[in-house]
């Protein structure tokens, strides 16, 4: 478990001050991925980097299970583990950074060796013989299923190989956790699919702890568990990743969420569409979203059937999210107005998420 508190970290540039990470507080459980999603600039990548302090940060704390809890203050990076406080010293920082692996959205590999050299490189300190280091790297490269290319340079792989060398390295160490900034952004829509379903296999075979920064709620619904989203550098809104899609409360997680749903071409259709007919004055467009409790309920043809209204489906989209579905559809609902209401309100009251949608 890695939990931080109050967490800070402010760069002065060009004396101004940029509080790139601001008082962020969050708890990360063992075995779960994490996703933190934000438009660049957001303080993901710098939030990241204070977990294995490749950033120092200014204030707050950082509990991490096995290792202790650091203290970010006046006095620089304070220590504390078995009931004593210390200077956050450089073995300290090596020890940590074994059981926390990390992968980059340009993967930084070792241009001039191979492969397998690329994946030995963290055993090199380590006491294991040469049979030792080849055991331990053919086996990683097994599981990410690469050992064809062992003795291959990382200009001769594709960005999805070259991010699984990355994968197999930041694996050398055992860790316990791998944190992933944009590890698919420079990747094609196949690859990044095979290298999400790498992270999720290493999730659940391994039990590793996955926190995975991106600003693509794609990648948030293939692989999270739970979801913070990230503004300005700090936490806007958190909570599991099928809640969240289900339910967006702030303006920036509507606009994540609405970003990888069909719906968002609502617009552009109802401008080139006039087959839509808004003119009724006993119309109304509306978006309802149907969740776990509702989906699946033929709350369609029962409220044509005891409201008497009729119901044109404009747009639809059904997701798969946490492995359970996710459903919104666009609809244009004609009646009374009266029955328009009431069967919205019945709607509702069967759990079924209603938002008006502007023509
Ligand atoms: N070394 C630095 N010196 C000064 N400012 C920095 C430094 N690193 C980051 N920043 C600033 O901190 C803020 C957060 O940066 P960060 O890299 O954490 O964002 P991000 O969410 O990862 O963005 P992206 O999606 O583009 O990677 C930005 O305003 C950035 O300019
Ligand atoms: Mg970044």
């Amino acid at each position: 478990m890695i939990e931080i508190g109050h967490l800070s970290k402010t760069y002065d540039l060009n004396k101004a001050q940029v509080h790139a990470v601001n008082d962020v507080s969050l708890r990360i459980e063992k075995g779960e991925v994490y996703g933190v999603i934000g438009y660049s600039g957001a303080g993901k990548s710098t939030l990241v980097r204070c977990i294995n302090f490749l950033e120092k940060p200014q204030a707050g704390t950082i509990h991490i299970d096995g290792f202790g809890t650091v203290y970010a203050g006046k006095q620089g990076l304070q220590l504390e583990k078995d009931g004593k406080q210390a200077q956050l010293k450089e073995k300290d920082l090596r020890q940590l950074r074994r059981s926390i692996g990390m992968i980059f959205q340009h993967f930084n590999l070792l241009d001039r060796s191979t492969v397998f050299d690329n994946v030995a490189y963290p055993l090199r300190y380590r006491h294991l013989s040469k049979k030792q280091i080849e055991e331990r790297v053919d086996h990683l490269l097994e599981l990410v299923n690469l050992s064809e290319k062992k003795n291959a340079y990382p200009s001769q792989l594709s960005g999805g190989q070259k991010q699984r060398v990355a994968i197999a390295r930041a694996l050398a160490d055992e860790p316990d956790v791998l944190l992933c900034d944009e590890a698919t952004s420079a990747l094609d829509p196949d690859a990044t699919e095979s290298i999400l379903a790498l992270l999720k296999q290493l999730n659940k075979e391994l039990g590793l702890t996955l926190v995975v920064i991106t600003h693509e709620m794609a990648v948030i619904k293939e692989i999270a568990d739970k979801v913070a989203v990230m503004e300005n550098g700090k936490i806007v809104e958190e909570g599991s990743v099928y809640d969240i899609f289900a339910s967006p409360k702030q303006p920036i997680t509507r606009k994540f969420v609405e970003s990888s749903s069909g719906l968002n071409k609502i617009g552009t259709l109802l401008q080139h569409q006039d087959s839509i007919d808004l003119s009724s004055p006993d119309s109304k467009l509306v978006k309802l979203v149907f969740t776990r409790e509702s989906v699946g309920d033929a709350l369609i043809s029962q409220i044509s059937r005891d409201y008497n209204v009729d119901v044109s489906i404009v747009l639809a989209n059904v997701d798969l999210v946490e492995e359970s579905a996710l459903g919104a559809i666009i609809a244009n609902i004609k009646g009374t107005k009266e029955n328009v209401e009431n069967a919205l309100a019945y709607l509702e009251s069967r759990s079924v998420r209603v938002e008006g949608v502007k023509a």
